[in-house]
């Protein structure tokens, strides 16, 4: 029995431990915000955060996050009021919009960490995120506006509700 919080809410698991955490996320607990690209830690689009920190899921195991917190794309805020989510829309950022909650996750951790990124920042963050629809100079700019939002400090806040 694995034991982990997604979104500020406790979960179980007993299924196989081996399993990637991008399926107990999305077929077991119907969580289909992180999408599957690659399969091999190489595009990005899988990014969650595992206690604050992003992370492929795709290529985490289950019992990789036993007693660990994770937050997917549906656990930064209930109503889209994340500043990222904000900055996202208002730049009107995605294209065919595969990419982009890989995208956003790697974007609130570089907010957590570096509030006021530069673009060099920015670029060096967010650079295992591929896009092939070529976002990139957008999800610069959304970055640079969910920066300038007085509550950017709260990014990745975690919380109890879980779209299921
Ligand atoms: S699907 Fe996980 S990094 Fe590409
Ligand atoms: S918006 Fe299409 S892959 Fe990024």
């Amino acid at each position: 029995m694995i034991k982990l919080t997604i979104n500020g809410k406790s979960q179980q698991f007993d299924g196989d431990p081996e399993m990637p955490l991008l399926w107990l996320l999305r077929d077991e607990l119907n969580l289909k915000g992180t999408k599957f690209g690659c399969g091999m830690g190489l595009c990005g689009a899988c990014t969650i955060h595992i206690n604050g920190e992003p992370a492929r899921s795709c290529v985490t195991k289950a019992s990789d996050v036993a007693g660990k917190s994770i937050t997917t794309i549906e656990g930064i805020s209930t109503d889209g009021s994340h500043p990222v989510q904000v900055a996202w829309a208002a730049v009107d950022v995605p294209q065919c919009g595969y990419c982009q909650a890989g995208q956003m996750m790697t974007a609130c951790a570089l907010l957590k960490q570096t509030p006021k990124p530069t673009d060099a920042q920015i670029d060096s963050a967010m650079a295992g995120n591929l896009c092939r629809c070529g976002t990139y100079i957008r999800i610069r700019a959304a970055i640079h506006q969910a920066a300038e939002m007085s509550n950017t400090r709260t990014v990745a806040r975690p919380n109890a509700e879980v779209a299921r």
